[in-house]
């Protein structure tokens, strides 16, 4: 296993390109089972872990992946299609579940494993069960598999609103069997997220019918076939904001390139009460000014266009250096906190109950070995590192490896003294 090894304080200046968005293109992969006729071609793919194990999923099932370039991957689903995802798989990318939708609306039948839970909560999966049977699937659950049968997708009113909000990946499942459905479906409570649209504009571009793109209610007109086409998905939202927090805990300024600011704004405004100047530049790029020093700030993760629970370990690192008292609710994964005591052992000032934690800003940090848990919690470990005096030893780096495309060489392009050591 690989670990960071990073000398703090740095000081960072250039620019970095923001890569693909893990998330906008995960549950693309799936859509290219839908393309009988020709090859899926993503652009501006990111290189990630969590995308190797889906192509993985997606070579089981029977659709070949060939990397055209670099950052451009075609998707051919023109052979047969398995009907099965198996547990060895799935258990390593809950994302792989995103495969079932396409197959009912291919095959009329999936086999899918339940994904297990991970580090940041239990992940049900009961609203992509309940939008399927909607449209007419009959599920069952058998020895940790999904078993689901459809002789026809029928259109129906469904909706998706779950205890926490809506899901995205519920949203995508279903999406990506409404498309095929019969007839007309309606999707309440769907994700609003802006990777939710890119899918959309996907399959609209793929043939589909979608509207409402990006509000809380789709309207899907249920098509014959869709095609395979090629697609630029979208840069990654999360990515740039964790970037955004490395300017202000390193009190730099430096610029993001292929930036989705337009996209941001949950995210910006946040930063921007933290006292980070953003500023866009033209094609694409954004400067990011953390050197005006930190505000404390009051961040409650919702649903887009809430602040995205993905930015919250990110933010936090950053505001253990905001002088006064920051405060942080998780509304969607209450337990998302495992980062909280690993930033203590960097001699922040945190404490917690249930799903609140209090920041008390600190003059600054002390270098020590931490240990990532989840992707999200291993970067807030990384930035803190960046601002922490003297050494600092993130172990288990693989998780920042399945959502950051080399940040190691994006941050050695910054200026920072960052080394990846393999610990086997
Ligand atoms: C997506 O996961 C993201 N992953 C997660 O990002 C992100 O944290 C999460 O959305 C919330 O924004 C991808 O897009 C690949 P949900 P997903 O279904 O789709 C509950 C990262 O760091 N729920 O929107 O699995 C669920 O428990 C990852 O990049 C149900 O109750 O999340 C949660 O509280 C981590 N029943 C809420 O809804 C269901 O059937 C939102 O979950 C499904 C979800």
């Amino acid at each position: 296993m690989d670990k960071f090894v990073i000398q703090g304080p740095a000081a960072l200046e250039g620019s970095i390109r923001i890569s693909g968005s893990k998330n906008a293109s995960l549950p693309m992969y799936a859509a290219a089972i839908l393309a009988r006729e020709q090859p899926l071609v993503l652009d501006n793919i990111p290189r990630l872990r969590d995308v190797f194990t889906m192509l993985e999923v997606l070579g089981v099932l029977g659709v070949e992946s060939n990397w055209t370039d670099e950052h451009t991957v075609s998707l051919d689903a023109t052979g047969g299609i398995a009907e099965t995802a198996p547990y060895e798989l799935v258990r390593k990318m809950r994302a792989s579940v995103n495969v079932l939708g396409p197959l009912l609306a291919r095959l009329g039948q999936a086999r899918v494993s339940l994904p297990g839970g991970c580090a940041i909560g239990t992940r049900p999966v009961d609203l992509h069960l309940k939008g399927l049977a909607a449209l007419g699937a009959v599920i069952d659950v058998e020895h940790g598999y999904i078993v689901a049968r459809a002789d026809k997708l029928r259109g129906a009113r469904i909706n998706l609103l779950g205890a926490n909000g809506p899901s995205r990946g519920a949203t995508a499942n279903v999406l990506m069997a409404a498309v095929l459905a019969e007839g007309v479906t309606v999707i309440e409570g769907a994700a609003r997220e802006p990777e939710t649209a890119d899918l959309c504009n996907l399959l609209n571009a793929m043939g589909a019918d979608i509207e409402g793109i990006g509000e809380s209610t789709l309207t899907i007109h249920g098509v014959a076939s869709l095609n395979g086409v090629e697609y630029p998905v979208m840069s990654d939202t999360i990515e740039a904001g964790t970037y955004i927090a490395a300017a202000g805990i390193t009190r730099s300024k430096f610029v993001l390139e292929n930036c989705p600011t337009a996209m941001m704004e949950p995210i910006n405004s946040v930063f921007t009460r933290a006292g980070i100047r953003l500023q866009e530049l033209d094609d694409g790029r954004l400067s990011v000014d953390g050197t005006d020093g930190l505000r404390p700030v009051e961040a409650r993760t919702a649903p887009w266009p809430g602040f995205p629970t993905d930015m919250q370990a990110q933010l936090m690192a950053m505001c253990c250096l905001a002088p006064g008292i920051s405060v942080f609710t998780e509304s969607i994964y209450p337990d998302r906190f495992m980062h909280v005591p690993e930033l203590v052992r960097l001699g922040a000032l945190i404490t917690r109950d249930t799903a609140t934690a209090i920041v008390h800003g600190v003059a600054g940090l002390q270098g020590a070995h931490v240990m990532a848990t989840d992707l999200r919690a291993s970067a807030a470990l990384v930035l803190a590192g960046l601002a922490a005096q003297g050494e600092t030893q993130v172990l288990r780096v693989y998780h920042l490896d399945r959502g950051y495309e080399g940040m190691e060489l994006k941050l050695q392009a910054l200026g920072a003294d960052v080394r990846r050591v393999s610990e086997d």
